[in-house]
């Protein structure tokens, strides 16, 4: 048994990871904000699944015992949690640019820091970047401040294996393409997106057992289609 941290546990492709994960029997730590469906999830089918309520862009003093009380190591982490701005780059003001990088990369950058102790060797960090933050992809009008988060994300996956190089502990970023959860409404309302969430989780799950053994530092683009 294996156990991870997810962050942004409480829909969209988190949520299906989360299920996946406890499905398998590992220990999964589920962080949102909202944790109310995770703890449905917990109380009907999966007492492995353990919600934790925590705002990762106001982390509290003691956020680092509410993860590591249920579990003394850490194999694997997910940082998934993401938020989104759909404006044209000129009406965004600076205090939309630091909201999307203190959930985007400032928070991962904090909870690889405070959880660094309890990783056990080997652990697979996937941190969860954007086609639109991959470097030559299509880009949309709107998510300027989103789409740099996600470059600055996949940038950080590199440092961060080469940091951790001598360390056993691996590194790796998935650049999704459309995936129809409700964020991707919030920026094309219009479209609908060829792959849905538990696809896209199946893939995450697998990955996040068997990446590292082949791979580290790297960006791996996931999508299909564009957006
Ligand atoms: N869907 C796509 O087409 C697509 C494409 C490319 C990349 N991605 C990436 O894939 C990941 C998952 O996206 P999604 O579509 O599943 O998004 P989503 O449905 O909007 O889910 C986002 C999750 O992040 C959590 N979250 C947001 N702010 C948080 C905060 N301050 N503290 C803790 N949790 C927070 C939300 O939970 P609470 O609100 O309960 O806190 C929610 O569980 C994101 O990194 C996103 O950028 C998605």
């Amino acid at each position: 048994m294996k156990t991870i941290v997810i962050t942004g546990a409480s829909r969209g492709i988190g949520r299906e990871v989360c299920i996946k994960f406890a499905e398998q029997g590992h220990k999964v730590l589920a962080i949102s904000r909202n944790t109310e469906p995770l703890i449905k999830l917990q109380t009907t089918s999966y007492y492995n699944l353990v919600p934790i309520e925590l705002d990762i862009s106001n982390l509290p003093q003691n956020w680092i015992h509410k993860i590591t009380e249920h579990a003394p190591k850490i194999d694997f982490l997910l940082n998934n949690a993401a938020v989104l701005i759909n404006k044209p780059f000129v009406e965004t003001t600076l205090q939309d640019w630091k909201h999307i990088f203190q959930v985007n990369l400032f928070s991962v950058v904090q909870l690889i820091q405070g959880l660094l102790p309890y990783f056990s060797k080997p652990t697979h960090i996937v941190n969860i970047s954007s086609m639109g933050g991959f470097q030559g992809s299509a880009k949309f009008k709107g998510l300027s401040a989103y789409s740099a988060s996600k470059a600055a994300i996949a940038n950080l996956t590199e440092c961060l294996a080469e940091e951790f190089k001598y360390d056993r502990i691996y590194c790796n970023a998935l650049a999704l393409g459309a995936v129809q959860t409700e964020m991707l409404q919030e920026a094309f309302p219009d479209y609908t997106a060829p792959v849905n969430p538990v696809t896209m989780a199946d893939f995450i799950v697998n990955f996040i057992q068997h990446g590292f053994e082949v791979m580290n530092g790297k960006i791996i683009p996931v999508s299909i289609s564009t957006p």
